[in-house]
């Protein structure tokens, strides 16, 4: 297997290659992002996407019941024996009416891929299982990440599920919504809650993986990128195989978006597809460093020799500056994105914009979501927002066929949601409006009544619904 995948530096000047045996996330000699690459000429690929179909037929097979492996042609560094694998990815494209209405799209044009459906509530199961699997690959017995909640979750439910490793998860201290916390204590992961943000916990991390030899499962590693293009596979699936106008998603630590162009990249040079969408990247506005970069200092790919004194400028000013990433969207709320100029290669191939979105903006797509659908968490709803808004600029046209990511699970993140539509809880309100939301004009509150049965009846007549 080893020499039909291999780790290639994405430095186009380096450009160094290393067997898929070992466990890096980065180049040693350079330092860039490590992409996992395949000589396609020598691998079984199919020949169309359709034939993949075939495969979930055989669902009660573990590896093809899987929404990642059952594509595993098409991420194909692990042999079977060795994939790890907990069900992951039975998640639902739905066509979302009234969102799209509200989005200001025609009916029909907006999708909702619900990826808060996976074991653990969210889009990192995809993921996970492909780290896992290269970790069990390497013989890794150890694995940690830093999270904002997510990748936590994750990886502590493939710790739970499998009982093959065990985990460390960094987390910032108050910073982490507490559906999100309370899965990786019940998964029992050995919990650490750092006195900083995400971006600290992050840094720490890599320091504690490099120093003791445990294998790091954040974004950085290049294999679990390749787990999360099966959320392209299977889109482009439950579209029957056509290509949308749009992917609309939310950028924090931009693991989706590198992912995600990688996957439309991959599948257009196999010939599987023949054209790659438009992407959006959403980031809240308390965490715009790729807004900033991108859409306001010009930074560009350039063909991987993108401008790295402007990136390192603007966070020697950032970190001067002393400013904090800040949003409701506490999944999101990264300042110094890790996958940053794999993100800059997937808005260059799919002709990409970026766009920031306020936290009012996110819970008021938010509610929308919940009430036409499934429901998300606030991170999650910054791709509806952000749709709204490229619509109202006339970016994505009304016919435009456009596919918003749901990365999260509704009930990821009730304070924010309880906050949102009852209006009670002051604490809950403060929360709000720090974050400058102050009108809640999609809101459902409960209505306090009586527990007498006249008074009961009384009130559901009154309230007309
Ligand atoms: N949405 C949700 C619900 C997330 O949990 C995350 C990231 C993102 C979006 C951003 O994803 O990195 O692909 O841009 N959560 C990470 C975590 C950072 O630790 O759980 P990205």
């Amino acid at each position: 297997m080893s020499d039909l995948a291999y780790q290639k530096c994405l430095s186009p000047d380096c450009a160094a290659t290393y067997s898929v045996d070992e466990p890096l996330t980065g180049c040693p000699k350079c330092g860039a992002l490590l992409d996992v690459t395949y000589d396609w000429d020598r691998l079984p690929v199919p020949k169309s996407l359709r034939e993949i179909e075939a495969r979930w037929g055989r669902r009660n097979e573990p590896l093809e019941f899987s929404g990642v492996w059952r594509f595993r042609q098409l991420l194909p560094f692990a042999p079977d024996n060795k994939i790890v694998t907990i069900g992951e990815g039975q998640t639902i494209l739905q066509d979302a009416r009234s969102v799209a209405a509200y989005a200001g799209m025609n009916p029909g044009k907006l999708f909702l891929q619900h990826e808060g459906l996976n074991p653990s509530g969210s889009f990192k199961d995809n993921g996970m299982t492909a780290a896992m699997t290269h970790a069990h690959m390497t013989g890794a017995k150890h694995a940690a990440c830093a999270s904002t909640g997510n990748t936590s979750a994750s990886l502590a439910i493939y710790a739970s599920s499998t009982r093959q490793f065990k985990v460390i998860v960094f987390v910032g201290s108050g910073k982490i919504a507490y559906g999100k916390l309370s899965q990786a204590l019940d998964y029992g992961a050995h919990t650490l809650q750092i006195q900083g943000d995400f971006d600290d916990a992050m840094l720490q991390v890599q320091a504690v993986c490099k120093e003791s030899k445990i294998y790091l499962c954040n974004s950085l590693n290049p294999f679990r990128l390749e787990g999360q293009k099966a959320i392209i596979f299977r889109i482009l699936e439950s579209l029957r195989w056509e290509v949308p106008d749009w992917i609309v998603v939310p950028g924090g630590n931009l693991g989706n978006s590198s992912s995600f162009g990688k996957a439309l990249l991959e599948l257009k040079q196999l010939g599987l597809i023949p054209r790659l969408p438009r992407l959006a990247i959403i980031n809240a506005q308390g965490a715009n460093t790729l807004y900033q970069l991108y859409e306001e200092h010009g930074l560009r790919w350039n063909g991987g020799r993108f401008d790295q004194p402007l990136i390192d400028k603007f966070y020697v000013e950032l970190e001067a500056s002393g400013a904090k990433a800040d949003t409701l969207a506490t999944a999101i709320q990264i300042n110094r994105p890790v996958n940053l100029t794999k993100a800059l290669r997937s808005l260059d191939a799919c002709d990409g914009v970026v766009r920031e979105v306020t936290d009012q903006e996110i819970l008021d797509a938010k509610a929308q979501v919940g009430a036409g659908g499934f429901g998300c968490e606030p991170a999650s709803a910054a791709s509806v927002a952000g749709t709204k808004r490229l619509r109202a600029e006339g970016v994505i046209a009304p016919s435009d066929r456009v596919v918003c990511i749901l990365t999260g699970h509704q009930l990821k993140d009730p304070d924010a949601t309880v906050g949102y539509h009852s209006g009670h809880d002051p604490k809950l309100q403060q929360m709000l409006h720090a974050h400058g939301v102050h009108a809640m004009p999609y809101a459902n509150a409960p209505l306090g009544v009586p527990n007498q049965l006249d008074q009961i009846l009384k009130a559901i007549r009154d309230s007309g619904r």
